[in-house]
């Protein structure tokens, strides 16, 4: 009787754990990863591509099986209150992981309310100055000066260093992005700086931010045009996207890049390589999207798996772009 009842006792015993590792592999909590993913805002033509790489990436790892991870993206429609809400949301939800673009990074308070959740998070495209991350968190960008000092340099390798009246100054307008971006700094200080070092005497006619928007390219290029006319040589934006508001507003006025006018910008949208290819943009910089978006969601795995991230700001290289090497980088 006794030896019955043991054995009954093992076999139960085998079925519960049986029973229970079936549950594990099924079960939500072992296989689903949940990851948060607040973008600055989605109307902005890099973030845009950037987000949905981020996409893709879980995507394809979801295809393969295995761990499944749910992505939810969500636009601080550049609002500082409403990412705020956004990642106090994810946080509160208890998401396994999150990526985070700042609105703001002239504040670290919400930076500090991620550290503060010890939710493993990525930071991404918007760097803060003088920040100092944790031990499950990162920075995941490129370094903006390389891509003012490739501007500078793209116009400094033409025909009169960008002096096309040859009266021994280049006249520039600079069209900004948000200036409360390093980005933004970064690339209007070192495009110039890059002249001005290599012996290049320069004059600013015309400053003013575009936000990164197209509309607000388009808006203040076609106004300094107004006010400046000729004396224009070299029309130098921080992005892309308002560098094709740029174009639009420099067709408007009779202006041929190349031949009267200089054009760059940053991103290497493919509109714009194409624009380089076809010699309607003077050149323009690879900010590599798909680069550090991997970069990005490597970091996330990393994080995930409890392993720090010792590289606390990565830096996905700039490739500067003209119309030898435009080509590569049309998708
Ligand atoms: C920059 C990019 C811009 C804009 C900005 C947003 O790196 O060149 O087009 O997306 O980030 O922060």
């Amino acid at each position: 009787m006794k030896k019955l009842l043991s054995v009954l006792l093992a076999v139960l015993m085998v079925f519960a754990l049986v029973g229970c590792s079936k549950k594990e592999e099924g079960g939500e909590a072992a296989d689903t990863v949940k990851i948060g993913v607040a973008i600055y805002q989605f109307d902005d033509n890099f973030m845009t591509l950037y987000r949905q790489n981020i996409q893709k990436y879980f995507d394809d790892l979801n295809a393969k099986g295995g761990t499944q991870y749910e992505i939810t993206i969500v636009d601080g429609k550049n609002d500082v209150a409403e990412q705020t809400e956004q990642v106090n949301t994810f946080i509160s939800q208890g998401v396994d992981a999150m990526i985070v673009n700042l609105v703001q990074t002239s504040s670290p308070a919400l930076a500090q309310a991620v550290e503060d959740s010890g939710i493993p998070t990525v930071f991404i495209n918007r760097e803060i100055a003088d920040y100092k991350y944790g031990t499950k968190t990162c920075y995941v960008g490129a370094d903006a000066r390389d891509s003012g000092t490739y501007q500078g340099q793209i116009i400094f390798d033409q025909p009169n260093h960008g002096d096309l009246n040859g009266d021994g100054v280049v006249k520039y307008i600079m069209i900004m992005g948000d200036p409360e971006n390093s980005d933004a700094k970064f690339r209007t200080e070192y495009s110039i700086k890059y002249l001005t070092d290599n012996g290049v005497a320069v004059e600013c006619l015309y400053q003013e931010t575009g936000m990164w928007d197209q509309a607000k390219g388009q808006e203040l290029v076609a106004s300094a045009l107004n006010a400046y006319g000729d004396d224009i040589e070299v029309v130098f934006c921080n992005n892309d996207g308002m560098a094709l508001g740029a174009a639009q507003a420099i067709n408007a006025a009779g202006r041929t890049v190349g031949t009267d006018i200089y054009l760059v910008g940053v991103d290497a949208l493919t509109e714009c390589c194409e624009m380089v290819k076809a010699g309607t943009m003077t050149g323009t910089v690879l900010n590599d999207d798909q680069g550090q978006a991997t970069a990005a969601c490597e970091s996330v795995l990393q994080l995930l798996a409890g392993n720090e991230i010792t590289t606390k700001v990565n830096y996905v290289p700039y490739v500067m772009v003209t119309a030898e090497n435009a080509d590569q980088y049309i998708k």
